[in-house]
């Protein structure tokens, strides 16, 4: 609900209702008129998230019907309208508005059907999840890890010995140039020269969306199983996420880790917080 915009369509309304009641005589059809394309304007800019255009045409069906149907309740209006129709379109004051409406009517139905039809096809939307909840625990090389409390051994160090703290930091360098940077890229944005060939795109780990949401256990789990880990939901099959826990020990992997964070100067999502 787009409260703002209803109550400008609103206050438009009030504000006609009161202008036409006291200075000028509106008739009943011009009455329609105003509450048709007020009742539009309120359907297509009113509602968040925005109604597909089939709903707004059916409403606006409906509307119209109902507007007909308040307009002939009252064969005195009935007539007016009738009249006033007609006289817009015989009296020779009215020449240049009914040329204009008569050009401008087709001209605009036929730029609506060009420009629908000239939209460019969409694939449809397919849908992954891109941070599925995480399992409760994994299994790394024979040992237990519980992702809702498995904290980054390391990071303590970046206040108690910052020196330790660096190595981790360049060791988890090296091992992103020497693993991860052909996808995820120099820089991280996730354009590395494989990137290219895969859907969904490596992640780029300056994004906020990406690892500045997560935390430090979240991150073990998608590196240690990559994307054979993920549940049905994500897709796994599209990923080229590889699988490193046969390829890392579990101290290079929470220095990548270190090193992710580091590089992009995100601070990993608190633990306890949801994901
Ligand atoms: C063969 C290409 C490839 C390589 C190499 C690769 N990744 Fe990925 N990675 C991906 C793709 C594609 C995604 C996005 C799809 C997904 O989430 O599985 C991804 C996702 C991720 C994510 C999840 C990010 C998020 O927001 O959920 C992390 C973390 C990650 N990679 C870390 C790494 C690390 C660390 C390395 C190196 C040890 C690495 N990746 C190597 C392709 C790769």
């Amino acid at each position: 609900m787009n409260i703002f915009v209803l109550l400008a369509i609103i206050a438009a309304l009030v504000a006609i209702q009161v202008v036409g009641t006291r200075f000028v005589k509106l008739n009943r059809l011009a009455w329609m008129a105003i509450w048709w394309i007020a009742l539009y304007l309120a359907l297509s800019f009113g509602i968040d998230p925005p109604l597909p255009t089939t709903i707004i045409a059916l409403f606006m069906a409906i509307v119209t019907l109902a507007l007909l149907a308040y307009l002939s309740a009252d064969s005195e209006e009935l007539e007016t309208a009738k009249n006033t129709i007609v006289s817009f379109m015989t009296e020779r004051k009215y020449m240049v508005p009914l040329l204009i409406a008569v050009v401008a009517i087709p001209l605009l139905v036929a730029f609506k059907v060009y420009s629908d039809m000239t939209q460019p096809p969409q694939p449809p939307a397919s849908g992954r999840t891109i941070h599925p909840p995480p399992p409760a625990s994994i299994n790394f090389e024979g040992n237990t890890i519980n992702l809702a409390t498995a904290n980054n051994p390391y990071r303590d160090l970046e206040e108690s010995d910052p020196e330790a703290f660096a190595q981790h930091n360049a060791n988890g360098r090296r091992i992103y140039f020497e693993n991860c940077f052909y996808c995820h890229g120099d820089n991280m944005e996730g354009s590395g020269m494989f990137a290219h060939g895969y859907d969904p795109l490596p992640a780029n780990f300056n994004d906020p969306t990406t690892i500045s949401q997560l935390q430090e256990s979240y991150l073990f789990w998608r590196i240690a199983k990559g994307a054979p880990g993920l549940p049905g939901e994500s897709t796994p099959w599209a990923s080229a996420m590889p699988a490193w826990e046969n390829f890392l020990t579990e101290e290079e992997i929470w220095d990548v880790i270190i090193f992710l964070y580091e590089f992009t100067g995100y601070e990993p999502r608190a633990q306890g917080m949801p994901h």
